[in-house]
């Protein structure tokens, strides 16, 4: 499947309820031959609003520590296990990341980064392992397949708990030094 063809198939998606109340599918953004690919767990308000992922402020967060780590929005790739914001912002439901998690899997081939990073908790239990721990396992890395992954903090967290920054710039400092020695 190509780019085009995938997002098409994305926006005229009907696979789940959560296309009814959508404004936009949140497809995805930034460079599709991005050496390390985030990936979150669904739009926000602001995603569904403006149709991209990650601009709301846990997305300005987010912007902050690729700044830290001398690393530009444009040349990551940023998309969510869920193209469309569950009402209320709650929990994607297991039968809604099953319908959406093809776009992603396709999303990951296309792309072919050298790192996956997982945004938080319910985007590292579809990806890594479902009993994955946030608190004790970020920055940690995990083989799947092909793909070297792991996981950070999800912005949001960092908003409610400061505290956690310092973990979430370690982690990502060591992310930028593994895409520099592989
Ligand atoms: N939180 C997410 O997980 N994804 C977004 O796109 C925005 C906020």
């Amino acid at each position: 499947m190509t780019w085009d063809e995938l997002l098409a198939s994305c926006e005229s998606c009907e696979k789940c309820e959560l296309c009814k109340t959508r404004t936009n599918c949140v497809f995805g953004v930034g460079n599709k031959n991005a050496d390390i690919l985030f990936v979150g767990e669904a739009p926000g308000q602001q995603e569904d609003l403006s149709g991209t992922p990650f601009v709301g402020r846990a997305g300005q967060l987010l912007d902050k520590f690729l700044y830290a780590i001398d690393i530009k929005r444009e040349d990551v790739y940023i998309a969510n296990i869920l193209k469309c914001r569950p009402p209320q912002n709650r929990d994607p439901r297991p039968d809604e990341e099953e319908a959406c998690i093809d776009y992603l899997r396709e999303q990951v081939r296309l792309i072919n980064p050298k790192v996956i990073v997982c945004l938080g908790r319910i985007s590292a239990m579809k990806l890594i392992k479902p009993d994955f721990k946030i608190t004790q396992e970020h920055g940690m890395w995990f083989k799947k397949g092909n793909y070297l992954m792991t996981a950070v903090y999800h912005p949001a967290a960092l908003l409610r708990d400061p505290r956690k920054k310092e973990d979430m710039l370690r982690d990502m400092q060591k992310i930028k030094e593994k895409i520099q020695e592989i």
